[in-house]
């Protein structure tokens, strides 16, 4: 239970929260916005920035909001004459050496020093001397750039490193007018969470190299999403533009992942832009033909008819939805009546993990597909064709060429070698064009949303299955299997 025993007022609103908890806390408790750099909610507080300095009452100075503790009975005032006065001459002093580069700058549209700029300040330089140049390209590591003009020096990313990831990679070097931020001699920004510095730099000094200078931030939508990187489900945001994803932010769930996101998960979105299947298809004779989802569905059935419904086995993935994953469930047990039921997985070598955010296994669903009781494909059992969803690992492609087990049906976002053998191939929405749930490692059950409508002839399985349980039900005609050679792809 949170205590609430301090009770205060701020700008005549009074507030109760837990002893210990920072003036700039309480504000935001009782929603009152007070303008900072170097706070962030999910670091320690540092008091370097000076921008949060409000006033109390009966104390001689403005104290900084973010460090000072409240107390019994306190009085605090955020925006009286002398406090604005204060924020303007702190905006002036940033800027006397910041560059005006924001037309070319990736932070443009989010940057604190703008909006604070357009708040605080909003008057022309009285500095009439040279700014201090410093770097204005250093490349820290695989994924970020350092401007080193733009810095303000809030040491955002300095404890970035060394709260969330637990390493010193970052540090202000020089004094004065000349401090910087850089590397240790000889390091590289190479830790696993470095991304996360890029988000919290309040200005444009650290940028993501993957997507600076791809996109105005003013242009992109933001849609809240569950990474499908690994069985932890970090929340994200998936920032995109019409039917491309451009990026990939960490969205606060502190029962999962705090403020942050691993690097790969932030950068592992490609997929969802490229090498896509768009629409559905038939393998003919090894020659492929793209088809209507009508065709596509009527040519399945008929190769499903070939044959007794139960000896067909059905492939689970534990990339897809718990919605998916269950329509493929039901269909497998009330349509086909099959005992077949089996589960292949993304399968990385040597993957990385660690007590923090990253888990071994780099599937964001695989708690659901052994809840429904998928069997793991190396136990195939003799079957005369299997319906495969999303993709097979090298390893159980190798087990199904090994057992000549023909693949009559696929549903899959991309291209991959088990849609290049199978018979029909079914386009499928990726987790970021549909509605949904992934069930994380701890059993944790999070929605995902669209963020716009599936690509091409894309649908979703449970629809095809239904309009193929209809086709099962009727007379269509049917082909053998033998027609549907393996293909030369394998
Ligand atoms: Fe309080 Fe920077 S936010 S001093």
């Amino acid at each position: 239970m949170i205590m609430t025993d301090i009770t205060l007022t701020i700008d005549g609103k009074q507030v109760a929260v837990p002893k210990g908890t920072s003036i700039l806390q309480a504000a935001i408790t009782a929603g009152i916005t007070i303008p900072h750099y170097c706070w962030h909610p999910g670091l320690k507080a540092v008091g370097n920035c000076r921008m949060c300095l409000v006033q109390v009452e009966k104390w001689p100075k403005p104290v900084a909001s973010c460090v000072q503790p409240v107390s019994e009975g306190m009085v605090v005032k955020t925006s009286t004459d002398e406090i604005t006065k204060i924020r303007k001459s702190v905006m002036e002093f940033l800027l006397i050496n910041h560059p005006l580069d924001c037309p070319t700058c990736d932070q443009a549209g989010e940057c604190r020093l703008q909006d604070y700029y357009m708040n605080y300040d909003e008057v022309p330089s009285r500095f009439a001397e040279e700014k201090v140049s410093k770097n204005k390209m250093i490349d820290l590591g695989a994924n970020v750039m350092l401007d080193q003009e733009r810095c303000i020096a809030c040491t955002r990313c300095i404890r970035v490193c060394q709260e969330v990831a637990g390493v010193d990679e970052l540090t202000l070097a020089n004094r004065g007018d000349h401090t910087m931020i850089t590397t240790f001699p000889g390091k590289k920004l190479s830790n696993p969470y470095a991304g996360n510095t890029i988000d919290v730099c309040p200005v444009g000094a650290l940028t993501n190299k993957d997507f600076r200078f791809k996109k105005r931030v003013w242009f992109l939508e933001r849609t809240p999403s569950v990474c499908p990187g690994c069985s932890r489900g970090c929340n994200i945001e998936i920032h995109h533009e019409e039917l491309k994803v451009y990026r990939l932010l960490p969205r606060y769930n502190p029962e999962v992942n705090n403020y942050w996101i691993c690097d790969e998960g932030r950068y592992g979105y490609k997929f969802i832009n490229e090498d896509r299947i768009l629409r559905p298809r038939i393998l003919e004779k090894n020659i492929s033909h793209l088809v209507s989802s009508d065709e596509a569905v009527d040519r399945l059935a008929g190769l499903m008819k070939g044959g007794a419904l139960d000896e067909i086995g059905v492939v689970a993935n534990a990339q897809e939805t718990n919605e998916t994953l269950q329509a493929l469930a039901d269909f497998a047990k009330t349509v086909l009546k099959t005992r077949h039921l089996y589960f292949s997985r993304r399968e990385v070598e040597n993957p990385v993990s660690d007590n923090f955010l990253m888990t071994a296994d780099k599937n964001p669903n695989q708690a659901f597909v052994d809840k429904l009781g998928f069997r793991p494909l190396s136990t195939l059992k003799e079957v005369r064709g299997l319906l495969v969803l999303n993709s097979l690992s090298p390893a159980d492609m190798k087990k199904v060429i090994e057992k000549k087990v023909p693949i009559l049906g696929i549903w899959a976002s991309n291209e991959n070698p088990a849609a290049h053998s199978s018979a029909v191939v079914f386009p499928i929405p990726t987790y970021a064009e549909q509605e949904g749930h992934f069930t994380n490692v701890r059993g944790l059950t999070q929605k995902i949303t669209a963020a716009y409508p599936p690509r091409g002839e894309a649908r979703l399985v449970s629809e095809t299955l239904e309009e193929l349980t209809e086709r099962l039900q009727t007379n269509a005609r049917s082909y053998t299997q033998n027609s549907y050679p393996l293909s030369p792809h394998l």
